[in-house]
């Protein structure tokens, strides 16, 4: 079985890590694919975050990160995947995950939204906090993996530092 786990991860956490390392576990094959979110602002180009997740996963054998623009479910359906993975960290995230899975179902019902409780220790982290605390000076170290950390910096350094 073949699952898609989609996101905007700009950047990838760790929490976003952890629900790919252990969907690898569940799944013969889990491909990771970066899809622009229209609500949010993004930070670093899509082709950027593909690098940095090609980069943080390249010790995963049965994982693959890749890109696309538009809808899921027709990535899903090129990919011939059953699975959509999704983490949950908070009862909040759930409303807007349960109607993403809805919506995915009407559009396509060849899926199946399959979540995975992300792991306590990564419950309150999200990408846009991790932007929150870089732009404040603060250390992301602890909350993505270290060649993000570095990008963030070089980010930081370069267009808010004089
Ligand atoms: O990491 P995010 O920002 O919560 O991911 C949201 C994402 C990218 C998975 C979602 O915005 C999405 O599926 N975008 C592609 C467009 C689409 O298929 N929309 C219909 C599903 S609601």
């Amino acid at each position: 079985m073949i699952a898609i786990y989609p996101g905007s991860f700009d950047p990838i956490t760790l929490g976003h890590l952890d629900i790919i390392q252990r969907g690898g576990k569940l799944f013969e094959r889990v491909i990771v694919v970066v899809l622009p979110n229209p609500n949010k602002q993004p930070l670093f180009p899509i082709p950027k975050r593909v690098a940095q997740i090609r980069e943080c996963t390249s010790h995963l054998t049965n994982i693959e990160v890749d890109s696309f623009s538009g809808l899921t479910v027709e990535y899903a359906k090129l990919k011939r995947a059953g699975v959509l993975l999704r983490g949950l960290r908070v009862l909040s995230d759930f409303e807007g995950e349960l109607q993403m899975a809805h919506t995915n179902k009407m559009l396509w019902d060849g899926m199946e939204t399959v979540f995975l409780a992300t792991s306590n220790e990564y419950s309150f982290l999200s990408s846009s906090v991790v932007k929150e605390i870089a732009m404040f000076g603060g250390s992301v170290e602890l909350f993505v993996p270290e060649n993000v950390a570095v990008d963030i910096y070089a980010y930081i350094n370069k267009y808010f530092k004089k």
